[in-house]
C-alpha cells in the first residue's frame, strides 16, 4: 500500500475535476472526469518508449513528477524499482496516487507538492520523469522544474525524461508559434506553452543535463483512433457515450479537437532521455 503525504482526508476528495463547469475547467481534466486515463500528447506510444529508454529497473529510485492518475505510475511499477515516489500539487491526484499498489517490494510514496520544490532529498533519486506537465508553465518555471530535477538526481547514474507538446519544426516563424499558443491557450484555459524539439533540448542543456535521446509522435490526444489505442475499445465507448449526454463537456472536447487539427502540422508530441552533463573539476 502507498503512504501519502498529504494532508487531506480522503473522505473529502472527489475526482480530479468534479464539480467543474465544463465549458472552464483546466482542458486536461475534461477528459480525465469522462474516463480518459491516458491524458499524454504523445499517447501510449510515447508512454511506452519513455520507461524502456529510461531503463528502470529494481536498484532505480523513482520520481515522477505530476504524476496525474498514476497511468504512467502503473508501469513503472511492474518494473520493480526499488522506490516510486508519485509528486502531485493537486490533492485529488495525489488521493488516486495514494492507492497505488507494487506488484514487487518497490516502497512506493505519493506526496502533495509542487514539482518546482518538492521537498525530496538532493541526489536520491536514479530516474526522474515528468509528462505533460512542462508545457502548461511558464518559461521560469519550466526551468525551475527542470533545475528542481536535477537536484533530485544522482550526479552519476541520474536519467531524466519529459514527454510534452512540441512545436514543429525547429525554427518555427515566432508569429506563428504565439498564434498556436494563443489558440491553444484559449482552448485549454491553462498557460500552454509547447517548444520546438532544439528549444526543449536548449532548456534541459541548459539546466545541467546531456540529451542522448528522442521520440516525436503526432499530437492526437482526442482523435477516435488514439483514444481506442490510448485507453481499449471498450473505454474509449464509455468515455464517448459519457461526452454525447454531457453537451457541455462535448462542445469543449470538440473545441479542444478544432484548435489540435487546425495546427496539426506544427504541433507534435516529445519525449527526450538525458543524463546529468558531467561537471568539471
Ligand atoms: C495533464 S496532467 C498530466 C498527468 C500525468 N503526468 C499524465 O501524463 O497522465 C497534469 C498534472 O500535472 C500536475 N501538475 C501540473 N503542474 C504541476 C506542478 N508544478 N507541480 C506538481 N504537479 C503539477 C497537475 O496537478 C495534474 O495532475
Amino acid at each position: 500500500m502507498a503512504s501519502t503525504d498529504q494532508r487531506i482526508p480522503r473522505n473529502r476528495i472527489s475526482p480530479p475535476g468534479a464539480g467543474l463547469d465544463a465549458a472552464r475547467m483546466p482542458g486536461h481534466w475534461l477528459p480525465a472526469r469522462l474516463g480518459k486515463r491516458v491524458l499524454r500528447p504523445g499517447g501510449v506510444e510515447l508512454t511506452r518508449w519513455m520507461p524502456d529508454a529510461l531503463g528502470v529497473d529494481p536498484q532505480d529510485r523513482v520520481v515522477e513528477l505530476a504524476a496525474g492518475l498514476g497511468a504512467t505510475a502503473r508501469l513503472t511499477l511492474t518494473r520493480r524499482p526499488a522506490a516510486y515516489t508519485a509528486v502531485d500539487r493537486d490533492a485529488a491526484a495525489v488521493a488516486a496516487l495514494s492507492a497505488l499498489t507494487a506488484p514487487g517490494p518497490t516502497e512506493v510514496r505519493a506526496v502533495r507538492a509542487d514539482a518546482t520544490d518538492t521537498g525530496l532529498p538532493d541526489g536520491d533519486a536514479t530516474v526522474v520523469y515528468g509528462e505533460a506537465m512542462l508545457t502548461m508553465q511558464p518559461e521560469p518555471a519550466k526551468r525551475r522544474v527542470v533545475r528542481e530535477a536535477r537536484r533530485l538526481l544522482d550526479d552519476a547514474t541520474g536519467r531524466y525524461a519529459i514527454h510534452e507538446m512540441c512545436l514543429l519544426p525547429d525554427g518555427l516563424d515566432p508569429a506563428l508559434a504565439d498564434r498556436i499558443t494563443a489558440d491553444l491557450r484559449g482552448a485549454l484555459h491553462v498557460g500552454t506553452r509547447p517548444l520546438t524539439p532544439a528549444a526543449w533540448s536548449e532548456l534541459l542543456a541548459s539546466e545541467g543535463f546531456t540529451v542522448t535521446a528522442h521520440r516525436t509522435a503526432p499530437m492526437a490526444l482526442l482523435e477516435p483512433r488514439r483514444l481506442i489505442d490510448d485507453e481499449g475499445l471498450v473505454p474509449a465507448l464509455g468515455i464517448a457515450g459519457r461526452a454525447l449526454r454531457d453537451p457541455a463537456a462535448l462542445r469543449r472536447l470538440l473545441h479542444m479537437r478544432r484548435v489540435f487539427r487546425r495546427h496539426s502540422t506544427h504541433l507534435g508530441a516529445i519525449s527526450l532521455l538525458a543524463v546529468p552533463t558531467p561537471t568539471r573539476a
